[in-house]
């Protein structure tokens, strides 16, 4: 994909939090890293009134304390470089006014020349959406198919009927092509490193199914509470707001079937693949194979920490899920029988995303008896951060006069291998200005993502939780999460150790599952 010589890049929300936390941020590191066009304006637009040098101050307050580069390693004339390309419009998204005076003042930043490649960024509240997508389309703003485009944040819908009613708004005014529906965790170095992991080596790919495959576990573990996002939160929970998008995403990338080619569409189309075959949870079924959970008062790095229902904006007897965990079941040729078992909350104990492909034992021991106590078959953990690596635990033999076998580990350390990668806001980003949509979402990815999970939730809300909250904070989780896995005769398995695990020391937690958690 080559880089236009020329893009504006809209940020509507541009003084929220997204904003100061992600965007502008990666916005800057990309100037700094010299991978922006050579002409480029980025233009915030927000409710707030501020003129262009207060929207500089809040960019460079943000690029600041979020970036990677400054300043530690600041330069000056860097940052004058970036700041002289920013601008700033005030306006009320629902206003159609705004959206000419938008388009008013792009026309009179656009230099001379062919017209620019135009990206505009929603990161804005959902009710929003549409409205912006409307003015762009009445203001003539999303008019060039091939040089216009629309980047919309999560959550796109809030199940798979808004979703698709939300298509049709969308496609009134843009095509599909034109259409970006980011999820961040696409744009995470290791998560595209599964695909690197899973398609340029031989040796996994052979035994990557039910032969040789137990089980996969999908861990998105979160040390933080709801901060200060329960309005939100509260309309959204921990199923809309990570398993939908983020950890499906994941578990797209584990299950998938090769890729002829990395084009945008082929891969989509063996994610969306890996969804359909997904086995369909039935009602009668949910509360086998889904677990919810709302953390309670509890302690947390050494502090005493509130529960969710003392949060602000969220209601006292709010029955808004912050823990979900999921068994998921592929029929496939492939994966048929594998379980895959997903798990995510917030006011875990650890903060720590991984994927662990637990292997199937040996189909024979021919060690004498008593060589093996300490026998565990080879698991694969993929750490998407933090401790970013691959470890692969495997058996040896202990040094001595008998054969005596145990668990060892082998770890690849990504900071070890290379330097510090970009952050996913950075690599969506540049994408979305490439026009590459290999790393955001289609339409019937997001369709198929919720017909998952839209079962599950309409159980859960026609059935409201007697028993929340029903973990306390700083622990992994409710007590039903494991009693789901304890069914099956598993249990999750302990997240690796933030240190890195040296060559050949096999971690407790490499051979170890988790006791039960604290209800
Ligand atoms: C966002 C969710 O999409 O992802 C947040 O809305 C969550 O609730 C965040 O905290 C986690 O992202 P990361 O990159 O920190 O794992």
């Amino acid at each position: 994909m080559t880089l236009p010589d020329n893009v504006q890049l809209v940020l509507f929300g541009a003084a929220g939090d997204l904003a100061h936390r992600k965007l502008i941020p990666a916005l800057y590191d990309l100037h700094r890293e010299g991978h922006l066009p050579a002409e480029v304006d980025v233009v915030g637009v927000d409710l707030k009134e501020m003129p262009d040098t207060d929207f500089v101050e809040f960019a460079c307050d943000a690029s600041v304390t979020e970036g990677r580069f400054f300043p530690k390693d600041a330069d000056s004339t860097d940052w004058d470089a970036f700041a002289e390309r920013l601008a700033y419009v005030q306006g009320d998204a629902t206003e159609a006014e705004t959206f000419d005076r938008l388009a008013t003042r792009l026309d009179e930043l656009a230099p001379e020349g062919p017209r620019p490649d135009r990206v505009f960024y929603l990161s804005v509240a959902p009710f929003l959406v549409e409205p912006i997508a409307r003015g762009l389309a009445a203001a003539g703003l999303l008019d060039d198919r091939d040089r216009d485009r629309i980047v919309i944040e999560k959550p796109f819908g809030r199940d798979a009927a808004s979703a698709s009613a939300l298509d049709e708004v969308l496609l009134q005014s843009a095509s599909e092509h034109q259409i970006y529906r980011i999820d961040h965790y696409l744009g995470k170095e290791t998560v595209q490193n599964l695909l690197a992991f899973r398609f340029a080596n031989a040796m996994f790919e052979p035994i990557w199914d039910a032969r040789y495959v137990d089980h996969v576990q999908i861990t998105v573990a979160e040390t933080v509470g709801v901060e200060h996002r329960g309005g939100y939160y509260e309309t959204s929970g921990a199923m809309r707001d990570m398993v939908q998008n983020h950890l499906l995403q994941l578990l797209c990338l584990v299950a998938m079937e090769p890729p002829v080619a990395f084009a945008a569409d082929e891969v989509r189309n063996k994610k969306v693949d890996v969804l359909r075959a997904v086995r369909p949870i039935t009602p009668d079924r949910v509360h086998e194979v889904a677990v919810r959970g709302q953390y309670g008062p509890g302690y947390q790095a050494g502090g005493e920490v509130p529960g969710y229902r003392a949060e602000p904006n969220v209601a006292a007897r709010s029955a808004t899920e912050t823990y979900a965990a999921l068994k998921l079941e592929i029929d496939n040729w492939r994966w048929n029988g594998v379980p895959f078992y997903l798990r995510t909350g917030k006011r875990m104990p650890r903060r720590v995303s991984e994927i662990s492909v637990q292997f199937r034992p040996v189909p024979h021991r021919a060690f004498p008896a008593g060589a093996d106590e300490a026998f565990q078959p080879n698991r694969l953990v993929i750490r998407i951060q933090p401790d970013e690596g691959i470890v692969l635990r495997f058996q040896a033999k202990r040094p001595g006069p008998s054969m005596l076998l145990q668990p060892v580990a082998m770890r690849f350390d990504y900071d070890e291998a290379f330097d510090t990668p970009p952050e996913a806001y950075e690599t969506l980003l540049l994408d979305a200005i490439r026009g590459d949509a290999t790393l955001f979402m289609r339409a019937d990815q997001v369709d198929a993502a919720w017909h998952v999970v839209d079962p599950v939730l309409e159980a859960w809300a026609s059935a409201p939780p007697a028993e929340f909250p029903n973990y306390a904070a700083g622990t992994w989780g409710p007590a039903a999460a494991d009693r789901m896995l304890a069914r099956d005769g598993r249990s999750w398995i302990e997240p690796l150790p933030a240190d890195p695990t040296p060559v050949g020391v096999a971690p407790e937690a490499v051979s170890d599952a988790h006791p039960s958690s604290v209800a």
